[in-house]
């Protein structure tokens, strides 16, 4: 699943800097305020895909924490 948002991420940029050309070539029309609303929405996907994979590695762990406790294992001392 992650490797889903990641790779949607990752294509979003090569679009993402397309869009940057065209809203910048077409500013102050009404083509170009369409561009932007477009261009808003893109980051709030950058913004939500890459929230996700930011959180994915505390995610993990804090789940390994979670699994260790249940199984009775003792916690590891920090830094080992
Ligand atoms: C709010 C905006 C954004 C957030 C929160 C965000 C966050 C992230 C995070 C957390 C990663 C993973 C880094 C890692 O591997 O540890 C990432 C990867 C990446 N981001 Fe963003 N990003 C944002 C916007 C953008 C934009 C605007 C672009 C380019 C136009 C971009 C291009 C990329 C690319 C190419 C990767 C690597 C993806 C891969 O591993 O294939 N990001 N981003």
């Amino acid at each position: 699943m992650t490797r889903t948002i990641r790779l949607v991420h990752r294509w979003l940029a090569p679009v993402f800097l397309v869009l940057l050309i065209a809203v910048l070539s077409t500013q102050g029309s009404a083509v170009g305020l369409t561009l932007q609303r477009v261009q808003q929405l893109l980051m709030l996907g950058f913004a939500l895909s890459g929230a996700v994979m930011f959180a994915q590695p505390y995610w993990l762990k804090w789940r390994r924490g979670q699994r260790r406790a249940a199984e009775g294992e003792p916690r590891r001392a920090a830094g080992r």
